[in-house]
């Protein structure tokens, strides 16, 4: 059958192409009920191929080695059901597999050979979008992906505004924020509810340091929110910063952290509590606001706890530093060590990708960290300035990395290091042109 893009479906289940369609539709915009969609499919046509890949690759997004036996049976499944599948099937059959097995260059080679046929499939677009981002740490390569499939999203297709978000926060996270806020807004024209365009405004907004703009999209979002997915927080979490480079109180901004950023009480937070971006965002926003002289209470001690239980979960680099930040704000010095054991481990033994990532920057972050947290400035400082470079490569953005950037600063500061800081607030300042540097980092400089 064929679905809502015009792409062929290997079903004689109307129902079940239906359910594929809409599950697509949720993942592009951080809907939570595509796992409700996915079901769904299943339920239609429990022989269906792409069915199953979607739930592999929906356990996969949670990037947490807890879901990894979910993906397991569902690639079992659609192996199974395999010389039923289409070329394109099998395509996203071997980037799940590329993608469990920790070889993203192979995923993103199955999803780019998808779009040269295909060029609007997108879930592979938008899989591979992710991959990029998060795991190959390739911008460049995640603006090429989709500038390749733009000429097939002429005006008037249907779907192109997500395309267009797509593109716009490429854009950014190559620099060329005049082009990305072009596509973000031309995005939100077509597709007012698509959240990735939300963010990508975001990036832009803060880039610039037009932080007032970016206050006030909060605003823009908030009536797509209802039914969202803990991305809410992640948006939230840009909205803090804008709120701190505007001069909000230390109270202010904690009450944003506990009604927005990291609302305990949300049905989200409780059915995901550890989930990678959610802690990213917290850890990253108690930080900041300590850099920023605020006393943040007890909050670090619940993001240790779910630290501290996903020592040996090394599924996205990027978070790891985190896991560190809230480890060592709790002052739990054996389960750093723990998780610098872990980290180690990985690092030489397995032979995912991201692996001699771990080894060769994120271990070295999450010393400086740790460093940092005991008022070993010097220390913390020399962990990564001479890294700082390669510090892209955990993945994440911009306006996350900056954290890293901001703590060496401050141990540069504190440990009387004139030079580096010099350096470092160079480089931020170079980074920015010909935009504001924050008002972060002029404190930062004092
Ligand atoms: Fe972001």
């Amino acid at each position: 059958m064929r679905d809502a893009l015009g792409l062929d479906v290997s079903t004689s289940s109307r129902a079940c192409v239906d359910a594929l369609d809409a599950a697509r539709g949720s993942l592009l915009g951080f809907r939570a009920d595509m796992a409700l969609h996915a079901k769904s499919a299943l339920a239609a046509d429990p022989d269906c191929v792409l069915a199953h890949v979607l739930r592999g690759s929906m356990s996969m997004l949670l990037s947490n080695v807890a879901a990894l036996d979910g993906v397991d049976r569902a690639i079992a499944a659609a192996t199974r059901r395999e010389a039923r599948a289409t070329p394109r099937e099998r395509l996203h059959l071997e980037a799940l597999r590329g993608w469990r097995a920790g070889r993203m260059s192979q995923a993103i080679a199955a999803w780019e050979a998808i779009l040269r046929e295909h060029p609007r499939d997108l879930l592979a677009l938008r899989l591979a979008h992710f991959a990029y981002f998060w795991s190959a740490a390739d911008p460049a390569g995640m603006r090429a992906s989709v500038e390749r499939v733009l000429p097939a999203w002429g005006p008037g297709v249907p779907g192109r505004g997500w395309v267009l978000g797509m593109h716009g926060f490429a854009c950014e996270e190559t620099g060329d924020l005049g082009a990305a806020e072009i596509a973000a807004r031309a995005a939100l024209d077509e597709e007012p509810a698509d959240l990735w365009s939300v963010h990508a405004l975001a990036h832009v907004l803060e880039m610039a340091a037009r932080h007032g703009e970016g206050d006030a999209l909060a605003g823009r979002a908030a009536p797509h929110l209802a039914g969202a997915t803990n991305f809410r927080f992640h948006l939230a979490w840009h909205r803090a910063l804008s709120m701190m480079e505007l001069g909000a109180g230390g109270g202010e901004v904690l009450r944003w952290y506990d009604a927005a950023v990291r609302d305990l009480s949300s049905p989200l937070v409780q059915g995901q509590p550890d989930l990678y971006i959610d802690v990213q965002n917290a850890a990253s926003l108690l930080l900041r606001l300590e850099l920023a002289g605020v006393d943040p209470g007890d909050r670090w001690g619940e993001l240790a706890d779910h630290a501290e239980a996903r020592i040996g979960d090394h599924l996205v680099a990027f978070t790891l530093p985190h896991w560190m930040m809230a480890l060592a704000a709790a002052g739990r010095w054996d389960a750093c060590e723990r998780l610098l054991d872990a980290m180690r481990a990985h690092g030489a033994a397995s032979a995912a990708e991201e692996a001699g990532v771990v080894a060769r920057v994120a271990i070295p972050a999450a010393l400086c960290v740790r460093a940092h947290r005991r008022c070993e400035f010097a220390a913390a400082l020399d962990a990564l300035f001479a890294l700082r470079h390669e510090i892209p490569r955990l993945g994440g953005s911009h306006a996350q990395r900056d954290l890293l950037w901001q703590v060496m600063a401050d141990a540069a500061r504190r440990a009387g290091r004139r030079p580096e800081l010099s350096t470092l607030l160079r480089e931020v300042a170079v980074a920015r042109a010909p935009h504001p540097v924050p008002r972060s980092y002029l404190r930062l400089a004092a």
